[in-house]
C-alpha cells in the first residue's frame, strides 16, 4: 500500500490531524480534510520533518560517517519510540458506534458539546448537534481532544438475530454427555475408546462397529454417552480458544505403570482452565508391576486429589485390554453427567460446533459437527465460521443417513461452501440469505484485518527509504 489517510498518517506520528494538515501546507501539500489521501511521497516528506525535529542533538564528537549510520537508522528507531511510547502510557479507550450523534458522541466522551463542536468545525466538519458523524471523523476529533476511541463491535447475534431469547425452563429436555478422552501418549485413550464402544454400542449391530466420524454415541442402560475421538488436547486448545465449549467431562486415561506425565500435567491443566470435571481412568491395571498408589500420590501433587484421598475425583481403575472397569467408568460417567443436569432445547434452530472438517473429493465440504442446542435438520440453512449452506445431507456416527439430529448429536454434515476449522461455531439460520450475509460480513472484516496490518508495515517499510 502505497498512499495513507492524514487521519492515519497523523496517528502514526502522534499528532491532531489539524496540526498534520497545516504542516503538510507549509510543505506545500495541500489537502481538503482529514479524510484526503496523500501519496507515499508527501507522506515521506512529513515523516522525515517529524524525524528531523525529534532528533536530539548529535555529540560533537560523532564522525560524519557515524552521522550516516545514525541516520540511516533514525528512521527505524524513531518508529520504534513512538511504538514504546504508545505501550508506555496504556490510555483508556472508549468505544464508540460506526456511526454517532454528536451531542451522543461528547457525553460518551465526557466532553462538552461546544467543545465537540469546536474541534469539528476546525477539521471543517459543519455538524449540527443532533447530526450522525462517522467513525474516522471522530476518531480525528477525539484524538485531538487526547481520547482514544475504538469501533463498538455490533455482537453478530444481535445484528442478524442469532441471538435467541433464553429458553424456557419447559422447553428444557436432558440431553447426554459430551466426553473427552485426554491423557500422556500410549496411556490407552483410544484403546480405551475402542473398548468402550465393543462393550457397548448395540450388539445387533452387524458388521461390528465402524467409525465414520471423530466422534461417537454409546448406549449404556438406555442412557447415551457423546464421546469424542478428537485428540484431546488439541480439542480442548482450538476450541476453547475460539470460546466453544464442547466437553462436559474430561476423561483422564492414565497407564498404572506409568503414572503422571507431562501430557497428564497439560491435560490437567486443560480442563481446570476450562472448568470441567475430571474422571480418572487409571488403565493397564492388567499389567504386573504396577503402583496405584504412587499414581494417585502424584496425581495429588498436580492438584486432582481422588475421594479415597478425600477429594472429590473419581477414580476408576480399568483395563482396555481386558475390559475390567469399563462398564464401572461408564457408570461414573452417566453418575457425574446427571449431576451436572445437561439440558438443551430441541425445539430451537440448532447451534453447536464444528469438530472436524474436511474437502472430500466427491463430496466437497464435509464437516463433522456437534449438535448442542436445537435440532439440525435437513434443509437448514447453517453458517460456520466463513462457511454457509444448506445442510445437503446428514450421517450418524456410525455412517447412517439421517434426516434431523438434536442436542448432544454429533453429525456428519454436507452442503457447506467451504471447509470450516474445527472449534468454529456453527448456527442455523431462518434464510439462506442471512447465512450468506453473515458470512460476507466475517470475510470483509478479515480482510480489513489483513489490510491494517499491512498499512503499518508499510508505514515502517517507508522509513526504510528515507
Ligand atoms: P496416543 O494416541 O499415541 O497418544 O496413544 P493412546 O493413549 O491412544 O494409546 P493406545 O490406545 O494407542 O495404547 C498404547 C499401547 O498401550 C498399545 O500398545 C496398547 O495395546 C497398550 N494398551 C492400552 N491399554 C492397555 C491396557 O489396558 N493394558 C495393557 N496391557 N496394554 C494396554
Ligand atoms: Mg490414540
Amino acid at each position: 500500500m502505497s498512499k495513507i489517510r492524514v487521519y492515519q498518517l497523523a496517528k502514526e506520528l502522534g499528532i491532531s490531524s489539524k496540526e498534520l494538515i497545516e504542516k503538510l501546507s507549509e510543505f506545500g501539500v495541500e489537502v481538503a480534510n482529514h479524510m484526503s489521501t496523500l501519496e507515499e511521497d508527501e507522506a515521506s516528506i512529513i515523516m522525515e520533518f517529524y524525524d528531523i525535529d525529534n532528533k536530539k542533538p548529535k555529540d560533537k564528537k560523532t564522525s560524519k560517517k557515524q552521522n550516516r549510520e545514525n541516520d540511516e537508522t533514525k528512521g527505524k528507531e524513531a518508529v520504534h519510540e513512538r511504538e514504546e511510547k504508545k505501550q508506555e502510557s496504556p490510555k483508556k479507550i472508549i468505544s464508540i458506534p460506526e456511526k454517532i450523534i454528536v451531542k451522543d458522541l461528547a457525553e460518551k466522551i465526557g466532553k462538552s458539546v461546544s467543545e465537540v463542536m469546536g474541534k469539528l468545525i476546525a477539521l471543517g466538519v459543519f455538524a449540527t448537534i443532533n447530526q450522525e458523524i462517522d467513525f474516522d471523523t471522530a476518531e480525528v476529533i477525539c484524538g485531538d481532544l487526547g481520547i482514544f476511541v475504538e469501533k463498538e463491535e455490533v455482537k453478530e447475534e444481535v445484528e442478524f438475530g442469532l441471538e435467541q431469547e433464553e429458553d424456557k425452563p419447559e422447553d428444557l429436555r436432558p440431553r447426554p454427555p459430551v466426553i473427552t478422552v485426554m491423557g500422556h501418549v500410549d496411556h490407552g485413550k483410544t484403546s480405551l475408546l475402542d473398548a468402550i464402544r465393543k462393550t457397548n454400542v448395540t450388539a445387533k449391530e452387524a458388521g461390528g462397529i465402524t467409525q465414520h466420524i471423530g466422534a461417537s454415541e454409546v448406549e449404556v442402560h438406555g442412557n447415551k454417552i457423546v464421546f469424542l475421538d478428537t485428540p484431546g488436547h488439541e480439542a480442548f486448545t482450538s476450541m476453547r480458544a475460539r470460546g466453544a465449549k464442547v466437553t462436559d467431562i474430561a476423561v483422564l486415561v492414565v497407564a498404572a505403570d506409568d503414572g503422571v506425565m507431562p501430557q497428564t500435567k497439560e491435560a490437567i491443566n486443560h480442563a481446570k482452565a476450562a472448568n470441567v470435571p475430571i474422571i480418572v481412568a487409571m488403565n493397564k491395571i492388567d499389567k504386573p508391576n504396577i503402583n496405584p498408589d504412587r499414581v494417585k500420590q502424584e496425581l495429588a501433587e498436580n492438584g486432582v486429589l481422588i475421594e479415597e484421598w478425600g477429594g472429590d475425583t473419581i477414580c476408576v481403575p480399568v483395563s482396555a485390554k481386558s475390559g475390567e472397569g469399563i462398564e464401572n467408568l461408564l457408570e461414573m460417567i452417566l453418575l457425574a453427567a446427571e449431576m451436572l443436569e445437561l439440558k438443551a432445547n430441541p425445539k430451537r434452530l440448532a447451534s453447536g460446533t464444528v469438530i472436524e472438517a474436511k474437502l472430500d473429493k466427491g463430496r466437497g465440504p464435509v464437516a463433522t459437527v456437534l449438535v448442542q442446542n436445537g435440532t439440525l435438520k435437513i434443509g437448514d440453512s447453517i453458517v460456520a465460521g466463513s462457511s454457509y449452506g444448506r445442510v445437503r445431507a446428514m450421517m450418524n456416527d456410525k455412517g447412517k443417513a439421517i434426516k434431523k439430529a438434536g442436542p448432544s448429536t454429533p453429525v456428519e454434515i454436507l452442503g457447506l461452501s467451504d471447509v470450516p476449522e474445527a472449534g468454529d461455531l456453527f448456527h442455523a439460520v431462518r434464510e439462506d440469505k442471512i447465512a450468506r450475509q453473515i458470512v460476507e460480513k466475517r470475510k470483509l472484516k478479515v480482510r480489513e484485518e489483513n489490510l491494517n496490518a499491512t498499512a503499518r508495515v508499510t508505514l515502517e517499510d517507508l522509513f526504510k527509504h528515507i
